[in-house]
């Protein structure tokens, strides 16, 4: 494998990168590559990294001599195509300065804060729009490159919406599926978007739209209608080019045996049991995220804190582990969080701790999938509180993990999980007094209840997997009709 690097590059990867001709019958388009750098003797190497995605969608890929392109997280470094664990990706460089536009800037600054409820202040900056408009249009030139005829072009979340349209552009005969992970915003808050028009037109682009909740496919469907003027029916709208196309929803779920399986490896258990013992607590609240605002730590912490600070949670007995990813750190809002949270635990382990323990263990780090499952299984009660979350799927991930039926979810009725996790202790986490009063249910109720619950949450997390989600989707995509050229077929009649 070959590689260079620049350190600014407004043209970064402007000619599409294409080995072997357009021979991929399925590709895969994503801002990130699913890949870790392993370094070794001399060149580095890169493997698949264990993410759900990857999981769900290796099988597709090995068997359709699929490809998946995009970002591998270092600016201004570019490599050649290659393979990792025996796919084949092909890595879409980005500048320094395209980073801070497009990714922290347009992609994380502006559309990630609004399409969570504006829960941060969206910016709206026009050369951010502008890096936006050509990063999408250098994924869907390359993926243009790759695809075989009629192959099945699957683009994946927020930082590529422009890219169905583009690529319909380039390649009409493509069967095009987009799928978006987070929410999609209600129509008050869509119309901020100064761009809103044609992220609604690039969206479209698809043949197949999906989305985490039904909700947010209808809000789709409505602006297409009233503010592109497509014609509607159900879950289809109509294109001005006479093409037909459909938005549903496609809850995204786990590789859930994959999680079961390490959960009761002896190497867990034994971890789990450790990890007990470090803390030294009858009870282990849970908390796991990347650290972003979007996520409710500051309501979280502060309920957890006020429990223990008014003596309902008893820090001899009770410890609350907070694991936080960094995540995004050069974006504000995030820095100003991390400040804000650490500032926050500061306090209440400085008044309520003593020399032998602390309330609450803060860990600001990411750990492999094995500790992250022995966590899980160590956990009396996983609090999950997300101001807004496409799915989250901690929220599910641990349900998987608590293989002996032990253990309670607190889950925020904003999490696009609480629709199908409806055994969890519900929240808003809004509502500190409410989140308070149901945490310590979650703590103190009969462990029969408890069971019950448990019991629910793992049947409906057993019986949805990734593997059906994805199957789902491409099912779906295959079944819609191939595009025609306008004027010669009978798509117009949507429904
Ligand atoms: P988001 O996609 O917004 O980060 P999700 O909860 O849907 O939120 O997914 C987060 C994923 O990252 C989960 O698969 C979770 O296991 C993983 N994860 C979160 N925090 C950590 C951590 N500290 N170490 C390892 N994995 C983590
Ligand atoms: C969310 C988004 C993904 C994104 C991930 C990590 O899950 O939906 O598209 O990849 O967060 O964020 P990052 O900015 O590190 O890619």
């Amino acid at each position: 494998m070959t590689s260079s690097t620049e350190s600014r590059s407004d043209s970064a990867g402007a000619t599409p990168a294409n080995p072997t001709g357009p021979s991929a019958s399925f590709v895969v388009v994503a801002n990130r590559l699913p890949v870790e750098r392993v370094s070794g003797d001399g060149d580095d190497e890169w493997r698949m990294s264990p993410g759900g995605l990857v999981t769900a969608l290796e099988p597709v890929l090995r068997q359709k001599h699929g490809v998946w392109i995009g970002w591998h997280g270092v600016p201004g470094e570019h490599l050649e195509p290659f393979e990792a664990s025996g796919i084949p990706v092909v890595p879409v460089p980005l500048s320094g300065h395209e980073v801070t536009d497009y990714y922290e800037g347009m992609s994380n600054a502006t559309l990630w804060p609004l399409y969570h409820d504006s829960v941060a202040f969206p910016e709206y900056h026009r050369e951010w729009w502008d890096a936006y408009r050509r990063i999408n249009r250098r994924f869907a030139q390359q993926a243009a490159a790759v695809a075989a005829e009629g192959a099945v072009v699957w683009v994946q979340d927020y930082q590529l919406q422009l890219v169905p349209r583009m690529l319909r552009e380039l390649r009409p005969d493509l069967r095009i599926g987009f799928f978006l992970h987070i929410p999609f915003p209600p129509e008050e808050l869509f119309q901020q978007l100064p761009w809103r028009r044609e992220i609604l037109e690039g969206i479209a682009g698809a043949d197949l739209v999906g989305f985490q909740v039904a909700k947010d496919a209808h809000n789709f469907v409505r602006l297409l209608r009233q503010m592109l003027r497509y014609q509607t029916h159900r879950d289809r709208f109509v294109t001005p080019d006479r093409r037909t196309g459909r938005a549903q929803a496609y809850p995204i779920s786990i590789d859930v045996n994959a999680f079961e399986e390490l959960s009761n490896s002896p190497e867990v258990v034994s971890r789990a049991a450790e990890i007990r013992r470090d803390l030294g607590a009858k009870n282990i609240l849970f908390g796991v995220d990347r650290l972003d605002y979007t996520k409710g730590l500051r309501q979280r912490i502060q309920a957890v804190g006020e429990l223990f600070s008014e003596g309902r949670l008893d820090p001899a007995e009770t410890v609350f582990l907070q694991l936080a990813t960094p995540s995004r750190e050069r974006v504000e809002e995030y820095k100003r969080l991390r400040d804000d949270i650490e500032l926050q635990i500061g306090r209440i382990n400085g008044s309520m701790g003593t020399i032998a323990r602390s309330p609450i263990t803060y860990l600001h780090t990411s750990v492999s999938k094995q500790e992250l499952t022995a966590m899980y299984r160590a956990a009396d009660v996983l609090i999950v509180t997300p101001l807004r979350d496409g799915m989250n799927l901690v929220a599910k991930e641990y349900p998987a993990c608590k293989t002996d039926g032990s253990g309670a979810l607190v889950l925020s009725e904003f999490a696009g999980a609480a629709e199908e996790l409806r055994q969890a202790y519900i929240v808003n986490p809004y509502d500190i007094n409410g989140m308070k009063e149901t945490i310590l249910r979650a703590v103190g109720d009969p462990p029969a209840t408890k069971r019950r619950r448990m019991r629910g949450l793992r049947k409906q997390v057993t019986s949805h997997d990734i593997h059906a989600w994805a199957d789902a989707f491409l099912r779906d995509l295959d079944a819609i009709r191939r595009p025609v050229a306008p004027n010669h077929g009978d798509e117009a009649a949507a429904g």
